[in-house]
């Protein structure tokens, strides 16, 4: 007796609009599961408003200066960042409406999504002018600046390579907002920074199942989508006015940087969806796995030298600073 080879549809016929199809239940269960798990929160609650008052200017009240927050000042310029990443939400709601479409439970997926982060924006503001964390002329014409810029996603070519995207990014994102919390010396700031980030995290939660079913419907697309988002991974505000230098204060500080990104964002969903585990795949997903191989060692080692470099900075700060005190 012969046993026939499994049937796999083959790679090409994998388009992207048979791939929405194709998922389309998925992520009406997902969606369902999501809207279970997501319990109502009001951002108002979260911000300290008996802290704010007047600003001079129209009202004629009492204008910015830096010691009026006790923010840290790491935190301060993560915060603006993950503000302005929060604030290109039409750019990336346009981004996902067109590829994902608008009907059907994709549709309400991408509004519901949109309407969740929305939130994030509105309650990091409220909490930084409420505060007077953040000098709020500097903050209004870097959000024209960055929002004039719009966003468009290394992505946007491919709906596999989207899905497997947002997975990273939105556990990234989560990190991002956790760890800017723990080190903002507010613990109103952490409280709310929580809030998000377990938003942000049920995000992850829906498109990293997202992308299991895919890996099992198309494998050797996905894993080629897995592979090339990884290699090419760039945190969504990386066109805001400042990035570079902000991200170098971010990684220092211990927020995010190469060591958090490889050990707490992409280890954890590869490992979940065992993407180095899956066999069978043909010449093009067993390429990508290989080639994603190599570059998760690569990545790890880079790591490892930004820990000592990190380490040896940090270091000769608290030097000098026992030098000056
Ligand atoms: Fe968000
Ligand atoms: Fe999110």
């Amino acid at each position: 007796m012969t046993i026939a080879p499994v049937q796999r549809t083959a790679t090409t016929a994998w388009t992207d609009a048979r791939l929405i199809l194709a998922l389309e239940e998925v992520v009406e269960t997902e969606l369902n599961r999501h809207l279970k798990a997501a319990k109502e929160w009001m951002p108002h609650e979260y911000v300290p408003w008996s802290r704010g008052r007047d600003f001079d200017g129209v009202l004629g009240g009492e204008a910015w200066s830096l010691d009026q927050s006790k923010v840290t000042p790491l935190a301060r310029i993560s915060l603006v960042v993950n503000l302005l990443t929060e604030d290109n939400l039409p750019s990336y709601h346009h981004e996902i409406a067109s590829m994902f479409g608008r009907e059907g439970a994709w549709g309400t997926w991408v509004h519901r999504w949109t309407a969740e982060e929305g939130r994030h924006g509105i309650a990091i503001r409220d909490y930084l002018l409420a505060t007077r964390a953040v000098d709020p002329v500097e903050l209004e014409r870097a959000r024209m600046a960055h929002m004039s810029e719009g966003f468009e996603s290394d992505n946007a070519h491919s709906m596999l390579q989207s899905v497997a995207y947002v997975a990273f990014q939105e556990l990234a994102t989560r990190i991002a907002h956790r760890n800017t919390g723990h080190h903002s010396g507010d613990e109103l700031c952490d409280q709310l920074l929580a809030k998000i980030a377990n938003d942000e995290n049920l995000h992850m939660v829906f498109y990293r199942n997202l992308l299991k079913a895919a890996l099992e419907i198309a494998p050797d697309q996905a894993m080629r989508a897995v592979a090339d988002v990884v290699l090419n991974f760039r945190m969504p505000g990386h066109g805001m006015p400042g990035f570079e230098r902000s991200a170098a204060q971010i990684a220092i500080g211990g927020i995010y940087n190469l060591r958090i990104h490889h050990d707490d964002v992409l280890q954890p969903v590869l490992r979940h969806l065992k993407v180095m585990e899956i066999t069978g795949l043909g010449p093009v997903g067993q390429h990508a796995q290989d080639e994603l191989g190599a570059f998760l060692d690569g990545l790890n080692a880079q790591a490892t030298r930004f820990d000592e470099r990190q380490a040896a900075l940090l270091a000769r700060r608290a030097a000098a600073a026992a030098a000056r005190a």
